[in-house]
């Protein structure tokens, strides 16, 4: 077990601390150890994230979940197919990135490249370290989760939740995790690999395992926009 992490414990603690504590600890990881997480705490984390509320509670998040020999197998035919092919996402990825959202965009991009060392502007090496999503950046297990495709966006935005949920879950247990929506660009290819049904819309994946916390990838956290600028109040 990771010691930078450790599990929340719950016994002396408010429950919104509690909350805090974990929405605090959790980020993006792209950066594992080889250790296997046991199984017995991937089914504490999915019992977990089974507790996701979804429209009409349809629950219609499927989730394939990879480990050891299988997770390899499928980073390196991801990992072939990804290099050789274009893109081919179940759904459709962002038209644009404009004003504030690109703003943000760049600033967490920026924030990864100058962890690992890579220049402003060097596109070799920031292509290079994007491909690294196709190698689930080291993470000894991904889950797949997929949505119905008869429940169009709201069975997506369900599958958001239950991805949402799923990470803090993991987090609390002192798993690390990074969604990874460029998996689900590969869609088919991974609906294929792994002997998913038509009716299966990939959403994204989740590589999931313990941080490698002196990797240069995991030495940055994001920042949040203030309340201010996401709310508004209606009040008369
Ligand atoms: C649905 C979803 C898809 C994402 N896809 C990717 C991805 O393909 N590759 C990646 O490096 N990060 C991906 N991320 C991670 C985001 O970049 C990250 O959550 C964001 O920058 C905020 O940082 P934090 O998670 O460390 O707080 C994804 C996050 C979400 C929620």
């Amino acid at each position: 077990m990771n010691e930078v992490s450790p599990p929340v414990s719950a016994a002396s603690t408010a429950p919104d601390d509690v909350l805090d504590t974990v929405l605090a600890q959790r980020y993006s990881c792209r950066g594992f150890l080889p250790q296997q997480v046991a199984r017995p705490t991937i089914e504490r984390i999915l019992e977990l994230a089974q507790r996701t509320a979804s429209w009409c509670n349809a629950q219609p998040w499927q989730v394939t979940v990879a480990s050891g020999a299988a997770t390899d197998r499928f980073r390196d035919a991801l990992y072939r197919h990804a290099t050789s092919n274009p893109a081919d996402a179940d759904i459709p990825f962002p038209r644009e990135y404009r004003g504030v959202y690109l703003a943000r965009r760049r600033e967490c991009g920026f924030q990864l490249y100058d962890s690992v060392g890579i220049k402003r502007g060097d596109r070799e090496a920031s292509g290079r370290q994007g491909l690294e999503n196709f190698r689930l950046f080291g993470a000894p297990h991904v889950a797949i989760v997929t949505s119905d495709e008869a429940l169009g966006v709201y069975g997506a935005v369900d599958c958001g939740a239950y991805v949402s949920t799923f990470c803090l879950a993991a987090r609390s247990v002192g798993v690390a995790t990074i969604a990874q929506a460029a998996i689900a660009s590969q869609s088919k290819f991974v609906r294929r690999h792994f002997g998913l049904g038509d009716d299966r819309l990939v959403v994204c994946a989740i590589s999931f395992g313990y941080e490698d916390a002196a990797h240069p990838a995991n030495g940055f956290r994001t920042r949040r926009a203030a309340v201010a600028e996401t709310a508004t109040w209606v009040d008369a």
